[in-house]
């Protein structure tokens, strides 16, 4: 079957596509056909051999790329009781990440990461570590979801939302917009920023309340606390890292919760003073994707709410390498996705 690999830590050039061998499934496993895949920033890292620690890339070449994928089951082992041939699934992000907190174990099951991933024709999962999608999701819609979408929905949840309180994204990516529409669900005010006026206009048509460019605004963060009445924001969806950390302290309001997500500015070794975090008494609050809980309790808020997420562009399975070219542009609102 076809396959793609990253073959080490050697940038784009080392993703090769492959014949891989046909996977085989053990008693408790699913086989499942896979439809379509959706990229993340973290996928661009890879290549370059991951983020932090064990990733697969670096400790043990070659790694099949991307957490996210969607397909149908074709196959079942003798002891599979959650699902059955022609059942519609998605891969959680973390295979043993089940429910309650993330332990240290439970980090050793990324896909696409401390473990191969989905980019396969075919994949055999641990029944435990597929959700089922949601049921008027297209396979390429429901492939956007397991990482991008399942972190938005803990860094929103965690921090209790509430109708009328305000809640800050940062650009335009897969995480924020998603961010964006479900903080549009629960009712919040929701203020977003990106280098383009024309993606702001496009995150206004999903319902953004206060739109900043923050190429024309450097000092965003006093936008953020202009438009809060002086306040600052309830929830700050954090993917800057080092670059914004500082600014997303001061967007928050006081006893208010900054959600530490991404890595996308900044230099990782810089060391952003936590001081104004300690004196407007924040919860600052790492975000590591999610549980299987959590991604199946946000497909059903997505099926109540009908909602549905934002492709930017569809890619096909041969133009792999064309997608990642995508990703590295930055030039995409939303979503990234790859089909069969
Ligand atoms: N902790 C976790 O579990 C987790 C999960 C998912 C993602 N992440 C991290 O979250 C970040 C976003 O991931 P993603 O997949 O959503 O990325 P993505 O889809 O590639 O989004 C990239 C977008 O980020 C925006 N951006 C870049 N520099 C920025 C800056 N200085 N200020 C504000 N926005 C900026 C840009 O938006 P504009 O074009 O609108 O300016 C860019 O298009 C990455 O660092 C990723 O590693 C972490």
């Amino acid at each position: 079957m076809r396959s793609y690999h990253i073959t080490g830590p050697g940038g784009l050039k080392s993703l090769t596509e492959v014949q891989a061998d046909e996977p085989e499934i053990g008693p408790f496993d699913v086989l499942v056909e896979m439809k379509a895949w959706s990229m993340n920033y973290r996928d661009l890292a890879m290549p370059y051999g991951g983020y932090v620690g064990n990733d697969k890339v670096k400790r043990n070449p070659p790694m099949v790329p991307l957490s996210d994928g969607s397909g149908e089951v074709v196959a079942v082992g003798k002891s599979v009781d959650r699902f059955k041939v022609g059942d519609r699934v998605a891969g959680a992000f973390f295979q043993k990440w089940l429910d309650g907190e993330l332990t240290a174990e439970q980090i050793g099951s990324a896909l696409g990461g401390a473990i191969d991933g989905v980019l396969a024709e075919r994949v055999a999962f641990h029944q435990d570590g597929l959700v089922s999608i949601p049921k008027t999701y297209s396979f390429e819609q429901a492939a956007t979801l397991p990482c991008a979408a399942v972190t938005a929905w803990q860094a929103l949840t965690l921090g209790n939302p509430r109708p009328g309180q305000t809640v800050l994204m940062l650009g335009t990516g897969g995480v924020s917009v998603f961010a964006l529409q479900f903080a549009k669900a629960f009712g919040m005010r929701t203020i977003i920023t990106s280098s383009s006026d024309e993606k702001l206009e496009r995150a206004r048509q999903l319902g953004a309340d206060i739109t900043i460019n923050y190429r024309e605004h450097a000092d965003w963060e006093r936008v953020v606390v202009e438009q809060t009445d002086g306040i600052g924001v309830d929830n700050v969806i954090e993917v800057g890292g080092a670059g914004t950390f500082e600014k997303s302290i001061a967007s928050a309001k006081v006893s208010g919760r900054v959600s530490l997500i991404g890595v996308l500015t900044g230099n990782p070794d810089q060391n952003p003073s936590p001081m104004m975090a300690l004196f407007k008494r924040l919860t600052v609050q790492g975000i590591y994707v999610g549980s299987r809980a959590m991604f199946e309790a946000m497909n059903r808020a997505i099926e109540v709410n009908q909602l549905r997420p934002v492709i930017d562009t569809q890619f096909s399975f041969d133009d792999v390498p064309a997608a990642y070219e995508h990703l590295k542009s930055a030039k995409h609102f939303g979503k990234i996705v790859i089909t069969r």
